[in-house]
């Protein structure tokens, strides 16, 4: 737990001296929202993206966020600052989860049960994207029994904290030694992964369930989708059963810490060669290089602010 911090509604402290109120609604009941950006260079990638998706989570979870979107983006930088002076390496990149929560108050769902405005937490730590080795590795996926939640029940497409659904798969694929999950809806269609987004390859087109179907509207899903389109590799946003997924030629992950990042085996299956595929190999390339060409062009846009004043 070294080289965290915390921010705990606007006061920074470091990782074991960091807490909140055990009444915290995000405590008792998972009624918190969050996000989770990664820097590269020391700018967080598509932040005011991940923002905007949060003002979305709370509109369907009813929240109201309750401090503006500006103070986040600008806490997560404070935070991240200070982060910057923790003693040893150099610290340019980061890992940051924000975490909204209704509020603190008695025990009971009421909204007059609840005693403060909504309660905020930002961490700031150093980011573990994976290794060369660990991609061309790849990761073994289990299709899980485990049905995704319907968007009628608890809508995917809300990034809460109630992560309960992801968590059970993920700790059921680990215990079939399986690296990771992806779940299907209650018609058999594959929707997401645990954390990820899913995309499969079958000659030379791109398939990818559609957010309709009850999954994130991923950040690196959005991207990829736009890359595989400047490459003129044809995407199709469809339902499509797991049988779908063993022929598939390549399968890959999306996420904003891991990238885009190959699927090898599935229920310890090879994928294809059982390698990282080579259309999953030039867009993981592409992808990483969107993300400096982000990186360069707010650095230009932040100079140009700074000459401006
Ligand atoms: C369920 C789920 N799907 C997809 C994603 C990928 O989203 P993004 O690319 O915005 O990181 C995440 C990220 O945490 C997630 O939790």
């Amino acid at each position: 737990m070294q080289n965290i911090l915390v921010n705990v509604n606007g006061d920074i402290h470091s990782a074991d001296k960091a807490t909140v109120s055990v009444f915290d609604r995000g405590y008792l009941y998972g009624d918190s929202l969050y996000e989770v950006a990664r820097s590269y260079d020391g700018i967080f990638l598509h932040l005011d993206d991940h923002l905007y998706r949060m003002e979305k989570s709370a509109e369907l979870c009813h929240m109201v966020l309750g401090q503006p979107t500006e103070l986040y983006h600008s806490e997560i930088y404070r935070t991240f600052a200070e982060f910057r002076k923790l003693p040893g390496h150099a610290k340019t990149e980061a890992y940051c989860r924000i975490l909204v929560t209704r509020g603190v108050g008695k025990i009971g769902f009421g909204l007059n049960c609840i005693l403060t405005p909504t309660q905020y937490v930002i961490i700031v730590q150093p980011v573990e994207p994976p290794s060369e080795e660990q991609f061309n590795h790849g990761m073994n996926l289990q299709i899980s029994k485990r049905l995704r939640n319907d968007a009628r029940a608890l809508d995917p497409a809300m990034k809460s904290g109630n992560y309960l659904n992801s968590l059970l798969a993920y700790l059921e694929a680990n215990a079939q030694d399986c690296d990771d999950a992806v779940m299907c809806n209650s018609d058999g269609h594959i929707t997401e992964g645990t954390t990820f987004n899913i995309f499969y390859i079958r000659n030379n087109i791109l398939a990818t369930p559609p957010l309709d179907i009850g999954i994130l509207d991923g950040i690196t899903r959005r991207q990829v989708i736009r890359i595989a389109g400047e490459m003129g590799l044809p995407v199709r946003e469809v339902r499509f059963p797991r049988e779908r997924m063993d022929e598939a030629d390549e399968v890959f992950m999306t996420g904003s810490v891991k990238e885009v990042f190959p699927i090898t085996r599935i229920d310890g299956k090879p994928v294809g060669s059982g390698k990282p595929g080579k259309l999953t190999r030039e867009i993981a390339k592409r992808y990483r290089q969107s993300c400096w060409d982000v990186v360069a062009l707010e650095r230009n846009a932040k100079k140009s602010k700074a000459h401006a004043r």
